[in-house]
């Protein structure tokens, strides 16, 4: 794999990352930028990947030795750690001034893994956003970055490059074995909207951020995913086939229009069990005094899959206020599931997590981290329990 060094503070950091990678058998050539050698030094990474590295796009010398197109054609993975807002930058617009660039730009963006690092503000800033938005949507994958303590101590925040061990982990998953080739799956995510009138809902807040989380993880190991989401405001998942709805009832339309050869669900769709009986056509009036709206269960999408003869895998979700796991336990009997994934509902549209998974095995796994983190740890689950 091709280790690309931009120039922060950070890239002290990916000295340690290289150290992992090569420890956990990856062969791995560096590439600095002109910036990133005023940090760290080309003599460092040589010492530690025992591979040549590249710094200089016009040295004859080193195009020689391996030029920078044969370097991209060799690459499987290309680790770009840290990307700097200017390489970001540079990266969006096809702008090839030094070795790291020139030769990012000829591997395919689907094998970029982009690890930003930046000042906080930096990172906050519209230009970083969007670009880093559009390289995600021509298909970079993207770790971190972690929030905390900034070079400069008094700052705070996002920005902060992924741990390297959370860097070598997500490199692993990309290179590692591709569990869930060719299967297809159905993942459920965000919240639904239950109209009263054209203009007010019924609804609650679910970022939808632990379903697209589930799609990408299940995308990277190589499923066929189908992602049906309601509103969000995330960023589509690229490779990825995405379904937008909003009520409860298009959601059950959609999983079933989308069951044909799935051999897992996961539910992490917040569906709202009621919605308003009658839906006015016009945006209903102010009135004085008490008002009262008759709501009705909307069609329970998970227990309807469960109770069919034949069904894929069912994973459901439970958040909870009170007795987490008694009330997960309860669901996962009463839905037929083979595995529910119990959270605390305060999670809502957080980063990271903490959850119980049970199995209807009896299985019970206790874990807390990213939900990108939590994601694989279910599929871990399912794969071991999905009949080859
Ligand atoms: O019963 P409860 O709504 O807590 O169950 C949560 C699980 O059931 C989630 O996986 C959710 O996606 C799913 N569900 C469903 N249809 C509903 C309500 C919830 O599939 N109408």
């Amino acid at each position: 794999m091709l280790l690309c060094v931009g120039g922060g503070i950070a890239a002290y950091k990916a000295c340690e990352t290289a150290r992992l990678l090569v420890k956990a058998g990856a062969q791995v050539r560096a590439a600095l930028t002109p910036a990133a050698q005023k940090f760290v030094s080309p003599l460092t990474f040589q010492a530690l990947t025992g591979e040549h590295v590249a710094t200089d796009l016009f040295s004859a010398e080193q195009e020689l030795a391996a030029g920078h197109i044969a370097l991209s054609d060799w690459a499987e993975l290309a680790l770009v750690a840290p990307a700097t807002a200017n390489l970001l930058a540079r990266l969006r617009l096809g702008q090839a001034d030094d070795v790291a660039a020139a030769t990012l730009l000829a591997i395919e963006p689907r094998k970029w893994l982009l690890a930003p690092a930046m000042n906080e503000k930096m990172w906050a800033s519209a230009a970083v956003q969007e670009n880093l938005r559009i390289l995600r949507e021509r298909g970079a994958r993207v770790v971190g970055p972690a929030v905390g303590e900034m070079a400069e101590r008094t700052h705070v925040g996002p920005g902060r490059l992924a741990e390297p061990e959370v860097i070598a982990a997500a490199v692993e998953v990309l290179l590692g074995p591709h569990d869930f080739e060719g299967v297809p799956v159905l993942v459920t995510a965000g919240p639904t909207r239950e109209a009263f009138d054209p203009v007010r809902f019924l609804s609650n807040p679910s970022s939808g951020r632990m379903g697209f989380a589930l799609a990408e993880a299940a995308r990277d190991r190589g499923a066929q995913v189908t992602l049906i989401s309601g509103p969000t405001e995330l960023p589509p998942v690229s490779g990825v086939k995405q379904v937008g709805v909003v009520s409860a009832e298009e959601l059950a339309k959609a999983v079933d229009e989308h069951l044909d050869g799935v051999r897992v669900v996961v539910m992490a769709a917040a569906v709202a069990d009621q919605r308003p009986a009658d839906r006015a056509p016009q945006k209903i009036k102010k009135k004085e005094g008490e008002e009262v709206v008759r709501l009705v269960r909307t069609p329970d999408i998970l227990a309807g899959l469960g109770a069919r003869p034949q069904h894929p895998l069912l994973v459901g979700f439970a958040a909870e206020t009170e007795n987490l796991e008694e009330n997960a336990r309860e669901k996962l009997a009463k839905k037929n599931l083979d595995l529910i994934v119990a959270n605390d509902a305060g999670a809502f549209g957080q980063e990271q997590s903490r959850v119980v998974i049970l199995g209807k095995d009896g299985a019970r796994a206790e874990l807390s981290g990213s939900k990108l983190a939590l994601a694989h740890a279910v599929w871990n689950m399912v794969r071991e329990r999905l009949p080859r």
